[in-house]
């Protein structure tokens, strides 16, 4: 561990919070990547299970296995210096057993090297969530819109509108603030709602589509730099436009190979 840098840890982001000063999270999958974000002091690098859309080509979240999100985090955890690193559990791996929760868990933190877990859902899942912060790791909850539930909701639109499924969200929050979770990711809610759900609770709540009033925000790192270009929600702030730029730069490069200007004199011994 480089002793010049202060790690970013649970008790970090509880600080921050209380301080009011917000909190910067995005995804990476790899080493190449999560090198460039911690160099940026990226707080929180998320290996999401959105690795399955962005780094495998499926249409959802749930193909992706343990195995697999263990070689992302493992990847990861090898750039970093100062980022607090969590790892999605995958689809199928904590749902109504939480034995098996627990294992998993154990998985990803001694074969990867993580710092903590993400899990989606709030009192369905509340004994696995128990017995993993048992074993003294670090828990963040996932509410609103859960991607490993799409085949339940149907789509991908702005979830807990109605009254009904907006208090089982509050009621949601503070359980898991009461059985010790360390922050909560609201996803694609309403941002009045995401708003009166981070004032109520004192863990950091980070959102993705949930307003600017929650403690930080969370983007999956291709939509923010533009690789992906299909997914275009309101939410999403492109900073770039790096499919355009990368297509560019390799034909480019085939250009000059198919032209016999590359490599030139200075490019070989
Ligand atoms: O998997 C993921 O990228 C996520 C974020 C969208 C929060 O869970």
């Amino acid at each position: 561990m480089n002793k010049d840098v202060k790690r970013v840890t649970v008790h970090t982001l509880r600080r921050m919070k209380e301080a009011g000063e917000k909190i910067s999270m995005l995804t990476a999958y790899d080493y190449s990547f999560a090198t460039i974000l911690d160099e940026a002091g990226i707080d929180v690098l998320l290996v999401g299970d959105s690795a399955s859309n962005v780094m495998a080509g499926h249409e959802t979240t749930l193909p992706i296995t343990l195995d697999q999100m263990i070689y992302h985090a493992s990847s990861v955890i090898r750039a970093i210096k100062r980022a607090l690193i969590v790892v999605d559990l995958p689809f199928g791996t904590y749902q109504g057993n939480s034995k098996k929760a627990l294992s998993s868990a154990i998985r990803i933190m001694k074969e990867s090297g993580a710092h903590a877990v993400k899990l989606e859902g709030g009192q369905s899942v509340q004994e696995s969530i128990k017995r993993i912060l048992k074993a003294g790791v670090p828990v963040m909850g996932h509410l609103g819109l859960i991607p490993q539930s799409i085949y339940k909701f149907g789509t991908y639109v702005v979830r807990a509108k109605e009254k009904e499924e907006a208090e089982q969200l509050k009621k949601d929050a503070k359980l898991l603030e009461s059985i010790g979770c360390f922050a909560i990711v609201l996803e694609k809610i309403p941002s009045e709602l995401a708003a009166e759900v981070a004032a109520s609770v004192k863990i950091p709540v980070i959102g993705i589509g949930a307003g600017s009033s929650v403690d930080g925000q969370v983007l999956v790192t291709h939509d923010l730099l533009g690789i992906t270009k299909a997914f275009k929600p309101r939410f999403l702030r492109r900073y770039l436009d790096l499919y355009t730029d990368i297509k560019l730069a390799v034909q480019s490069y085939r250009d000059d190979v198919k032209g016999r200007n590359f490599p030139d004199e200075s490019e070989q011994y």
